[in-house]
């Protein structure tokens, strides 16, 4: 296969979905009447949706198939057992507990053993995990490596967590800490992976402290994928086996299934702990429902069952991975600074390092990712001041990078598309220094990036 450079989806095209093309002044119209918000746009207004990879991709003629076995019981569905045979086989934790998305396993985890006064050490925190730890009124800290700060800094795990600041959170204050936390991939932190030696040294100071380890596990085959081809020693291994002992290194995971589950709907809390299995089990009945089917249909577990065994598959990962990169490599020639290495599921451009005339209180990844829609109908996310910048107090500081994330949905654009958004990309940069800041007009207090509206300044 790598004789060839052309990068070939593993799979052709069975249904197809049409996207509609827009005028640059018809998205003027739609940016000003989303308050130039791109969460707020109709999506039919978007022609390449890099928003999220997150329950975007398309599913497989297998995992269709497998929703026509979906079993509606309300207890004891087969789905679940189906389910619960798929999750265990790549994590054999005790208990696996069905939550509807990943936020919703986050948010049962964290009510159970947050509160004020409490720690909880991650890599880096995902938005969500950060909001649910905080709302709980207990620090959510943030210990990865300092390479993963540097965008432009090349490290093959730049997902890692800093091992000595977490020894030295835990000798200092310890008995505040309730569990330790490692994000794979790390999407906060450009989807950076983390390796299986940093893992394990993780694991080493875990046990030391008698603290439990989980894993914010949504990415995990394509972690795996990276260690596979880039951690000495594990070129050889099937990347099934790599998962498994990822897997055997925790006590708990929580995961959006939305990503390496390769279902638009769905994810899991899992744990040994029986205890705080059945304090988290409570919860689910709560909000999310009865244990065996949580916050999910019947065919929705059967999917997920389906996608747990399709990402395993490497021609996939290497397909998905290279492509990301593709990606990647031309749009650092076309002159963005991006994160370096590329993550595994999105590019992630450096808007401070290309709008350095923007102040980050005036938000550059904001005024990057609206021109990338205005000019080309591109969706991409804001990772910076907006989405990290407002504190639980109400002030505001600069976030520690601003970026702007083009996450690839999985299995849905063709390199074709790609290329059309390399070269809006190229536009975008030939004007970048006539683009303008911009003003927050209303926000909620938290999670202020999924509402807050906006202003262009000057
Ligand atoms: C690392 C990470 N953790 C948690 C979540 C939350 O998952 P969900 O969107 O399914 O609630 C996400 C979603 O993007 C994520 O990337």
């Amino acid at each position: 296969m790598d004789r060839w450079q052309t990068i070939i989806e593993p799979f052709r095209i069975h249904a197809v979905e049409p996207i509609r093309l827009t005028t640059e002044a018809e998205r003027e119209r739609a940016l000003e009447a989303a308050g130039w918000n791109l969460f707020n746009l109709h999506a039919d207004d978007v022609l390449i949706d890099l928003l999220t990879d997150s329950g975007t991709g398309a599913m497989s003629r297998d995992q269709w198939a497998a929703i026509q076995h979906g079993d509606e019981s309300y207890a004891g569905s087969p789905s679940w057992y189906v389910f619960l045979e798929a999750v265990q086989e790549l994590f054999p934790f005790r208990h696996v507990i069905p939550t509807h998305q990943g936020r919703a396993a986050e948010k049962i985890l964290f009510t159970a053993v947050g509160g004020p006064g409490r720690i909880v050490p991650n890599n880096t925190h995902f938005d969500t995990t950060r909001a649910n730890v905080e709302f709980t009124g207990a620090e959510a800290l943030d210990l990865v490596i300092p390479e993963g700060r540097q965008p432009a800094l090349i490290h093959p795990f730049k997902g890692n967590m800093d091992v000595a600041a977490l020894e030295r959170l835990l000798t200092e204050r310890g008995d505040l800490v309730p569990i330790v936390v490692v994000t794979i991939t790390n999407n906060s932190g450009g989807g950076q992976p983390v390796s299986l030696e940093n893992l394990r040294a993780v694991r080493a100071v875990c046990d030391r402290f008698a603290k439990p380890l989980f894993l914010d596990g949504c990415r995990f085959a394509e972690n795996a994928w990276f260690i596979k081809q880039r951690e000495p020693g594990q070129q050889d291994r099937p990347v099934v086996d790599i998962v498994r002992e990822i897997g055997s290194l925790a006590d708990g995971m929580t995961m959006s299934a939305k990503k390496d589950a390769l279902v638009n709907i769905g994810g899991w809390l899992a744990l040994n702990d029986d205890g705080l299995a059945e304090q988290c089990r409570n919860l689910l009945i709560l909000t999310e429902g009865f244990p065996t089917y949580g916050g999910l249909a019947g065919r929705d577990l059967e999917a997920m069952a389906q996608g747990l065994r399709e990402v395993v598959d490497e021609d996939y990962l290497r397909y998905r991975i290279r492509s990301t990169a593709y990606l990647g490599d031309a749009l650092v020639q076309a002159g963005i600074p991006c994160v370096q290495p590329f993550g595994g599921h999105a590019v992630y451009l450096d808007a401070r390092a290309l709008l350095a005339h923007i102040p980050p209180l005036e938000y550059p990844g904001q005024s990057l990712a609206v021109e990338l829609y205005r000019a080309g109908g591109i969706r991409g996310v804001e990772i910076g001041t907006v989405m990290f910048g407002l504190h639980p107090d109400g002030t505001e500081t600069e976030a520690p990078m601003d970026l702007v994330r083009l996450a690839i949905p999985r299995r849905t654009y063709t390199q074709s598309h790609i290329d059309y958004v390399i070269e809006v990309a190229r536009d975008v940069v030939s004007r970048a220094s006539s683009l303008r800041g911009y003003r927050i007009v209303r926000q909620p207090a938290q999670l202020r990036h999924f509402t807050a509206t906006f202003e262009p300044l000057g």
